[in-house]
């Protein structure tokens, strides 16, 4: 709608001023009886060099279209209100959700990349939903998406954890509760090790052994992974989210001498004291460490073996990680001698930063133990939602299931709905609520929309009137923007424009309905259902996107 307005505008302009840049400028106005669009007429100012008080009276008188009803000039600014009849007749014999375009390009997506023997933290938690939403976003816009999860299982620590595990340790204790134990152990060796100085030399060797494959070390730091990847398996089923592979750090121990010999032939390692490193000085980074003093490798050398295989392996078009701000540095410095090294895909690749989450204000830290623990998080969330089963429809079949979803949904919407890159307070309480701007408020409001349809006697659509009304229209006019949110969704790989957009739609919709007898016989119910559909078409497209559940009835 947007689009081709700014198309007649384009074409009543007669300069070159581009057809994007117009469609940029156009705004949805504040005030909605001001209009459907306005055009604020400063950037035609300088092209025209006449005033844009002056250019935008003109431009009200001149322009002429069956599509638009009214142009009027305030100011330096048109408003337009659009013809209600075509676009409302267009919109509803739309079929919603739009097509998914054939899938050509591929790309790469590493998200929640959990540490093992470590609790999945709030901070995974953020990079899983936010990685999957904008994995289901790239699917939609023609990707092919490889889900990897890159999970930390390499490393220093891993020497620390099998050091307490060697003095502390109980085989019984890991094998009931693995992440509980292996975390107990770690947090021990990290307080002791503050007055005992020479338990970090302990850890330092025994990362040493596991490198050099003594079978012990080898045999202990398997178990540990197997463990853990148990204990996020039940995360990720609960979560709705799949990976194609569990690559993790561990997995390109192979293939990091090729790295530093290439890396070497270049000529691009320095040695500075004992370490190699590349020295980044021009690109005002600091210089990217690839090898120890004593030989040990380091995440960022296994995270350019990562990419040189993701790209041989995938023959990605672009390749995301979704991890936290923090981590900034560490990818521009990848990137940086990935590009030192002559990949020219070196520019297809993006961190895909966010925010932290933060508990009173404060970052959570998990070297300190002080960690909020995810299953206990989705266990009260459910059980919410359950108890809300109990009191709005205590006949309803599946209760299980739906509080399942709704509980879900509550803790991933509630994400989802922050600009990606905000830090978002850690709020047990936000996301126990159910009504206004959550995940909840959206399933039900595609579970009212369903039971309407149910409750109809079937759509036929040989009938279809133009719904002029006011209440359609702002209904009408959010869902012939769905294609454009996705897309922009994903342009800026920000889930957060779909959830907000999805929370206008619901708005509208349930004002709608509490203005408008859906179900009356008359021309216009045809209209009305196809409506009505479209919304939970939309609404139910645009959660599974997020990754939540959409169930019919609440
Ligand atoms: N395991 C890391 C962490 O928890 C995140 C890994 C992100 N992916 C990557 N390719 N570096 O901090």
């Amino acid at each position: 709608m947007k689009k081709k307005l700014g198309a007649i505008i384009h074409a009543s302009l007669d300069n070159d001023l581009n057809l994007e840049t117009i469609v940029d400028i156009l705004e949805i106005p504040k005030a909605r009886q001001f209009g459907d669009y306005s055009l604020s007429c400063f950037a035609l100012a300088s092209i025209y060099k006449k005033n844009p008080i002056h250019i935008a009276s003109w431009l009200a008188a001149t322009i002429k279209d069956e599509f638009i009803t009214s142009a009027t000039a305030a100011g330096p600014y048109v408003n337009f209100h659009l013809n209600r009849e075509i676009i409302s007749k267009e919109c509803l014999k739309m079929k919603v959700p739009y097509l998914i375009p054939e899938k050509s390009k591929v790309m790469a997506i590493d998200f929640s990349s959990p540490n093992i023997a470590k609790p999945f933290s709030m901070g995974h938690l953020r990079s899983t939903v936010i990685g999957h939403a904008i994995a289901n976003l790239g699917e939609k816009c023609g990707y092919n998406v490889v889900r990897i999860n890159h999970i930390g299982d390499w490393g220093t620590q891993f020497g620390k954890l099998i050091a307490a595990y060697k003095r502390w340790g109980n085989e019984q204790a890991v094998m009931k509760h693995p992440i509980q134990e292996l975390f107990r152990l770690y947090v021990k060796f990290h307080k002791e090790a503050d007055v005992l100085s020479e338990l970090n030399e302990e850890g330092r060797s025994w990362f040493k052994r596991l490198e050099d494959g003594d079978l012990e070390a080898l045999k202990l730091w398997k178990w540990f992974r197997e463990a853990s990847l148990a204990d996020f398996q039940r995360v990720y089923e609960l979560l709705g989210v799949q990976f194609d592979t569990y690559n993790g750090e561990a997995f390109y121990n192979s293939q990091l001498s090729g790295i530093c010999e290439i890396l070497e032939k270049k000529g691009l390692l320095e040695h500075s004291e004992g370490a190699k490193v590349v020295s980044l000085d021009k690109d005002n980074l600091p210089p990217c460490l690839i090898r120890k003093r004593d030989g040990a490798t380091l995440y960022a050398t296994r995270d350019l073996a990562a990419a040189h295989y993701r790209k041989e392996t995938y023959q990605f078009d672009k390749s995301l990680y979704v991890v936290g701000m923090e981590q900034s540095i560490h990818f521009k410095q990848v990137f940086a001698v990935l590009k030192k090294m002559g990949c020219s895909w070196h520019q297809d690749l993006h961190h895909i930063p966010f925010g932290f989450i933060l508990k009173d204000g404060k970052k959570m830290s998990t070297r300190k133990g002080k960690v909020v623990l995810l299953d206990e998080v989705i266990k009260e969330t459910i059980s919410a939602a359950k108890a809300n089963i109990e009191v709005k429809n205590p006949q309803l079949e599946n209760k299980e299931e739906v509080a399942r979803a709704v509980g879900v949904g509550a803790i991933i919407f509630h994400d989802l709905k922050n600009d990606r890159t905000n830090n978002i307070e850690f709020s047990l309480g936000e996301m126990l609520k159910f009504e206004g701007e959550t995940g909840p408020y959206v399933q039900y409001t595609h579970a009212r929309g369903c039971s309407l349809l149910r409750k109809s006697s079937g759509i036929k659509s040989e009938n279809v009137m133009a719904l002029t009304d006011d209440s359609s229209w702002e209904v009408l006019k959010l869902l012939v923007q769905y294609e454009e949110v996705i897309l922009s969704a994903f342009d800026k790989y920000d889930p957060s424009i779909l959830a907000k957009y999805l929370l206008q739609v619901c708005r509208a919709f349930n004002s709608y309905y509490a203005k408008v007898k859906i179900l009356e016989e008359n021309q216009s119910l045809t209209s009305r259902l196809l409506l009505v559909h479209s919304v939970c078409s939309i609404l139910k497209d645009g959660l599974t996107i997020l990754g939540i559940q959409a169930p019919e009835k609440m």
